[in-house]
């Protein structure tokens, strides 16, 4: 058996994983912490009720105490850090929680896991530490660390602080880095859900800026195998880029939306655009190909297809997220841009 600390694993990308992993591996046993914040959510995880290869602990992984005990209890080998404050707007209303989450937390969890030994810690990180691209090029691991917003430079400080402990203490880390995930238990503050419920709603849609910002976008289950391959697989003190070359610009995104669902383009609204809008990202992965094998399985077209009927049968899901503090976010976030 893998004794596997995996944290935020009840957030979008983490209960993707630990839902899949756990139908793929027999010899894991994953223990799950994560705090429950507005972003996590135990129904992400309920197939796995009875599955006595996975416990869920209610926790934040800044507890040192909780996170020793955990460690202890288990006997942890591994460690596979999801937990984050995500999001960048949330970032640009207020910073202190993603600091204190995603560097001092990822501090704490290191601390512990180098006392402890461990066989190998996987920070998750994203492309956005490596900040913004022109209209040509692509992030490769070497592209140097440039981030813009509060989320990525907290991002950019946890993964040069892994870097460092690999440096200094020769502990077994890797970093992933990632482009933008979409796919099944994604929470709608993010541009493909919120659009979604916004059109099913009948709501206005709301477009940062010109609407021509470019995302690299991958559906979560290729990124959640790229992780796994990592994890195995991956070499220690490397950083492995993920994407799935799939650039497209915000505006044709929402307008296939509407186009699915079959409404109106009147319901977009340009609104005032996002402070510091990193233009484009765009990955260039041919690392993670070349040295473990990987690439994505699932086209865009096939996989959006999914994911909207995934919402489209799970309205109880959402319906109770945005019923909730969702709505206090939404009114600041948007309402002095008058979107409802
Ligand atoms: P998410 O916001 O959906 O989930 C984050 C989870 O972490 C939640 O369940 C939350 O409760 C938990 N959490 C937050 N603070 C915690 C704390 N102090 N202690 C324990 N748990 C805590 O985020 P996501 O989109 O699933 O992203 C997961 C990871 O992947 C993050 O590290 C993010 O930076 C990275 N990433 C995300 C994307 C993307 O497109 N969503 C792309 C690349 C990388
Ligand atoms: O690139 C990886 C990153 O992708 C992850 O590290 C982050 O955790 C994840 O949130 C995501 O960041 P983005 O800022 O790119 O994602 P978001 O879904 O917030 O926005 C995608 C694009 O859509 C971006 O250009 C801003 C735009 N947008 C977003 C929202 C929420 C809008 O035009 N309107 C909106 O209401």
């Amino acid at each position: 058996m893998k004794n596997i600390l995996v944290t935020g694993g009840a957030g979008f990308i983490g209960s993707n994983y630990v839902n899949h992993i756990l139908k793929e591996r027999d010899d894991y046993f994953i223990v799950n912490l994560d705090k429950l914040t507005y972003a996590g959510n135990l129904a992400n995880l309920s197939d796995l009720k009875n599955d006595t290869k996975h416990i869920f602990v209610k926790g934040d992984i800044g507890n040192r105490q909780l996170v020793t005990y955990l460690f202890e209890k288990y006997n942890i080998e591994y460690v596979i850090n999801f937990a984050a404050e995500s999001h960048v707007d949330r970032s640009i209303l207020g910073s202190y929680e993603f600091y204190q989450t995603n560097v001092i937390g990822t501090n704490i969890l290191l601390e512990t896991a180098r006392r402890f030994s461990v066989k190998k810690f996987l920070q998750i990180s994203t492309d956005e530490v490596y900040g913004s691209l022109g209209s040509s090029g692509l992030f490769t691991e070497s592209t140097p660390i440039s981030p813009n917003s509060p989320y990525s430079s907290s991002k950019a400080g946890s993964d040069m602080m892994v870097q460092a402990f690999y440096h200094t203490y020769n502990m077994p880390v890797v970093i992933t880095r990632c482009s933008n995930n979409y796919g099944p238990y994604q929470f709608p503050e993010k541009l493909i859900p919120l659009m979604i419920i916004n059109a099913l709603n009948n709501k206005q849609l709301p477009v940062y800026g010109d609407g021509m910002n470019v995302r690299d976008w991958i559906y979560v289950i290729d990124h959640n195998k790229a992780i796994n391959l990592v994890f195995e697989n991956g070499r220690a003190g490397e950083v492995y880029n993920i994407g799935a070359s799939n650039e497209m610009p915000n505006i044709e995104i929402i307008k296939l939306i509407l186009k699915k669902l079959d409404k109106p383009e009147s319901l977009i609204k340009y609104v005032t655009d996002r402070l510091g809008h990193d233009r484009r990202y765009a990955i260039d992965s041919s690392k993670i190909q070349n040295e473990l094998g990987w690439k994505p399985e699932f086209h865009f077209e096939e996989a959006i297809n999914k994911t909207i009927d995934w919402y489209l049968a799970n309205k109880d899901w959402w319906e109770k997220i945005i019923s909730g503090e969702y709505q206090t976010y939404y009114d600041i976030q948007y309402g002095k841009a008058k979107v409802h």
